[in-house]
Order: structure tokens, then C-alpha cells, then sequence
């Protein structure tokens, strides 16, 4: 697992943050984002998303749990991307109801995905974290740390 910490001191930064990780991103990836309420996970993914050129409003998808986006990568394909926030969600039901095992596999999309906690076990071995904490002294100052997660050689996901 590789890891890099970011200094981010505005709303603004952090987008701008999320738009220049998003440059290593391919079809498929899966980015994890942990970090309390209002850590600023949704500022992140709109920088994704703005790299993507969405044209969409990013908006947080805490009551609709899934939002689909149009993008394209820099070269003219198309991409599609779901942003999810799993906050409201509280069993495996709930899970399958909102259609989130196919979700977090389709291979012709990627997937941002707030509050992955909640479905650590359905995330594909390989997978993107973005984990941000809030500052305990400065309102508008978040530590950004990026990762890539991979299983342990010989381990086995359940
Ligand atoms: N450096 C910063 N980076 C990101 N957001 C910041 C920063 N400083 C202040 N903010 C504010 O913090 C809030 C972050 O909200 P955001 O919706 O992105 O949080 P979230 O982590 O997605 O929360 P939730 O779990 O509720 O979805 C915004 O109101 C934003 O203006
Ligand atoms: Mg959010």
C-alpha cells in the first residue's frame, strides 16, 4: 500500500486536489473516501469529477444514494461515473435494493464512493482510498492522504 499526504487549507484546494488525483484513474477503478460528515469527501469527488468535464451539478447523494455522471477522459472517450454515499445505508438489504454489488463492479464506469465502511467487504481487492481529516485547531484545513490498496499476497477477499 503506497501512501501520500496532502495539506489542503480550503474548499477549493481539495477540488483541486481531487482534480489532479483523478488524472491516474481508468475505466473501472474504485476510489474509497473515508473522513467524517463534512470532512469534504463531496468537495474531493467534484474535483473528479471536473477532470472528467461532468457537466452535471455534483451534488452529495445522501437521500439518492447513487448519482450517475457523464465524462469524458482527456483523450475524448466517454466515462461514466457513480458517486456514492452509503451513509443512510444500514444492512446488506439495503445494499442489494439500492443495486450497489453491480454498481461497485461495472467495469465501464468509475466508482467514488463515500461511507465505503458500510461495504468494505463488497469492494474489489484493488481499490483507490482517499482518506481526509479535519484539523483540530483550523476550520478549513483538511490532511488528505491518498492510498492504493491491494490485497496481501495469498490472502483471499470473502
Ligand atoms: N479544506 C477544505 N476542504 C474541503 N471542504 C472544506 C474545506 N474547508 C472547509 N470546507 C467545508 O467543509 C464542507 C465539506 O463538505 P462535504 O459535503 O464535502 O463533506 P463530506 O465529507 O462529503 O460529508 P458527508 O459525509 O456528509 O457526505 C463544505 O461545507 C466545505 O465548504
Ligand atoms: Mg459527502
Amino acid at each position: 500500500m503506497t501512501t501520500e499526504t496532502l495539506r489542503s487549507d480550503s474548499e477549493d484546494t481539495t477540488i483541486a486536489l481531487g482534480k489532479e488525483f483523478a488524472s491516474r484513474l481508468r475505466l473501472g477503478d474504485v476510489v474509497a473516501l473515508y473522513g467524517d460528515l463534512g470532512a469534504g469527501k463531496t468537495e474531493f469527488v467534484k474535483g473528479i469529477c471536473s477532470y472528467f468535464e461532468v457537466e452535471q451539478l455534483v451534488t452529495s447523494p445522501t437521500f439518492t444514494i447513487i448519482n450517475q455522471y457523464d465524462g469524458v477522459f482527456p483523450d475524448g472517450d466517454a466515462v461514466k461515473l457513480y458517486h456514492v454515499d452509503l451513509y443512510r445505508i444500514d444492512s446488506q438489504e439495503e445494499l442489494a435494493e439500492v443495486g450497489f454489488d453491480d454498481c461497485v463492479f461495472a467495469h465501464d464506469a468509475i466508482k467514488l464512493v463515500e461511507w465505503s465502511e458500510k461495504a468494505e467487504h463488497l469492494l474489489p481487492a484493488a481499490h483507490y482510498t482517499v482518506h481526509i481529516a479535519t484539523d483540530a485547531i483550523e476550520d478549513t484545513v483538511r490532511q488528505i492522504t491518498l492510498g492504493y490498496q491491494t490485497l496481501p499476497i495469498g490472502a483471499t477477499k470473502l
